[in-house]
């Protein structure tokens, strides 16, 4: 098994604590701080994309990215065990005025197909949110 909680499993390497200690920091706010910034820039060119944003959390990337990628009313499809589901509690409400459902009736698929929103909903349409497919 591969476990990937590469996070919070692995310790930092002495080179990694060194390379903390000796990070030369400023106001991330007003852009001063070329860490972050070198962070940055080295994402976005990983990823093939103009630009990136660091976010110190995985639950805050969570939540900007449903923000980003939905609108209020929206219902926000989510297997059962998904952190999103279990963990972030009403965030995306409060964040994002979404509502949550489970990868359990009343909609049904697989998530990981792509084809949640054509196979969701037994209940009666004129309650159902909107259902975009992102991926
Ligand atoms: C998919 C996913 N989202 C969010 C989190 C929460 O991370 P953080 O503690 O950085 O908010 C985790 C943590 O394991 C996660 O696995």
């Amino acid at each position: 098994m591969i476990d990937l909680r590469s996070d919070t499993l692995t310790q930092p390497t002495a080179g990694m604590r060194r390379a903390i200690a000796e990070a030369v920091v400023g106001d991330e706010q007003k852009r001063e701080d070329p860490t972050v910034t070198a962070l940055e820039e080295r994402a976005a060119d990983l990823l093939g994309h103009d630009a990136a944003v660091f976010l110190p959390t995985a639950t805050m990337g969570n939540q900007i990215a449903l923000r980003l990628l939905s609108e209020p009313g929206d219902e926000v499809l989510a297997e059962s065990l998904s952190h999103i589901f279990r963990y972030e509690l009403g965030g995306p409400a409060v964040h994002g005025g979404l509502a949550k459902a489970t990868g359990r009736p009343p909609w049904s698929g697989s998530l990981a197909s792509g084809q949640p929103s054509s196979q969701r909903i037994s209940r009666m349409e004129s309650f159902a949110a909107p259902a975009r497919s992102r991926s």
